[in-house]
């Protein structure tokens, strides 16, 4: 018999993924360049050249046993070793290789940080605006995902909330700075609120629990910022990161856990993994692609277009009226709706070609998505779709 919890799960497809699919087809009607495909958070820079010159001199120059064979359970030893020293020089952390353990991206270093330090049935605390992926995430590791109602003055965290719903059933605690939907950096002073909370609870509970901070924006940053690392703040965290967007390869499917050299059991987490990863059939990303990145672990694309887009879309969001909060990093940006119903006020922007994601699936009513890694020339042209549209639908 066929498997009733996935069967389930084809019903309720991803809307981003829908909206995607419906922009690509009405590209085939009206040519894809007139659609302002706002859904999808696919990087539109092209990875650096250095990547590519790394990928060329590997396959050119290493030995096909070693480019191509397994790399060993815990990943490659060489790589993890080149990912500890750059964040020990970026963050000024003390991991060791034995706490760096590469993964298929952001997802799968999520898919084993979360059963490391979970089991089923335990709760896993998040804040909500959330990537939607979390839903799944976490529900197939059997623990129950519970959503911190959003901040929505300014989309850090609600830190009353948080304390009130951060109870003896929560092992794990979730977040996503810079985040997806909101485009919002977690502050310093907002990261030092909440793990004071975490310390406290664990103190009162008499267990640990983990902080996942899941960072795959890290360098996707505006205005000169530089990104609070939050395992600075917190010894028992494990941070995930992907190279999808810094190096726009999401694709290869390349990133990595580091576990916080003071995290408890901090020596058997990796190995931990490694076991998780023969459980769930993940057994290490590609050896070529792990070789490659470590020779760019600091390197990234052209992400300045990202910041140029931002400004571009807050500027006329700004004029129009809308109530929304600058972003700090990602390409995203997430206003306010002008209804209450986002799913009919995204409805009405598809007549003028503009896909836009309603924040239902982010935790959120009233607001939206846009997804602003596309063309700065389709972006300036969007403008103008967007001022025909609130003008006729709303009257602005
Ligand atoms: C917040 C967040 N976490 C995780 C992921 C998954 O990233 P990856 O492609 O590296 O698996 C994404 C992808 O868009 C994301 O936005």
């Amino acid at each position: 018999m066929i498997n009733e919890e996935y069967k389930k799960m084809l019903g309720a497809k991803s809307v981003i993924r829908e909206l995607s699919e419906y922009a690509t087809k009405r590209g085939t009607e009206i040519g894809y360049d007139n659609v302002y495909d706002f859904s999808l958070g696919n990087p539109s820079v092209p990875c650096p050249d250095g990547y590519t010159e790394a990928v060329i001199d590997i396959h050119k120059n290493l030995n096909p046993m070693d480019i191509h064979g397994y790399s060993p359970s815990t990943t490659l030893p060489d790589v993890r070793e080149a990912v500890a020293n750059s964040l020990n020089r970026r963050f000024g952390m003390n991991y060791d290789m034995k706490h760096i353990f590469m993964t298929s991206g952001a997802a799968g270093a999520l898919a084993h940080a979360l059963r490391a330090v979970t089991k089923p049935g335990d709760k896993v605390l998040s804040f909500a605006p959330f990537f939607p992926e979390y839903r799944p995430y976490v529900s197939g590791c059997g623990d129950e995902l519970v959503l911190v109602p959003a901040d929505t003055a300014n989309f850090q965290i609600n830190l009353e909330a948080f304390e009130e719903m951060l109870d003896e059933k929560v092992m794990a605690v979730l977040i996503n700075t810079p985040n997806n939907p909101s485009g919002v950096v977690y502050s310093e002073g907002t990261i030092k609120a909440m793990t004071d909370i975490m310390r406290r609870a664990q103190e009162k509970y008499g267990h640990d629990i983990f902080l996942i901070s899941d960072e795959p924006y890290r360098e996707i940053m505006f205005d000169g910022q530089t990104f609070t690392y939050p395992s600075k703040f917190y010894d028992n965290t494990l941070s995930c990161y992907s190279f999808s967007k810094s190096l726009s390869l999401p694709g290869e499917r390349i990133g990595y856990v580091a576990v916080n050299p003071k995290a408890t059991d901090a020596d058997l987490l990796v190995p931990i993994m490694a076991q998780i990863s023969r459980g769930i059939g993940h057994n290490c990303p590609s050896s070529s692609v792990q070789m490659a990145v470590a020779r760019v672990l600091e390197d990234t694309s052209d992400l300045s277009v990202y910041e140029t887009n931002m400004n571009l879309i807050y500027e006329e969001l700004v004029n129009l009226g809308f109530n929304v909060v600058r972003p700090d990093g990602t390409f995203y940006i997430f206003p306010q709706a002008l209804e209450e119903d986002a799913v009919a006020f995204c409805q009405k922007a598809k007549k003028y070609d503009l896909i836009l994601v309603p924040s239902d699936s982010f935790g959120v009513k009233g607001y939206f998505r846009m997804a602003y890694c596309i063309d700065t020339d389709k972006v300036r042209r969007s403008l103008d779709a967007l001022r025909r549209f609130v003008q006729t639908e709303y009257g602005i």
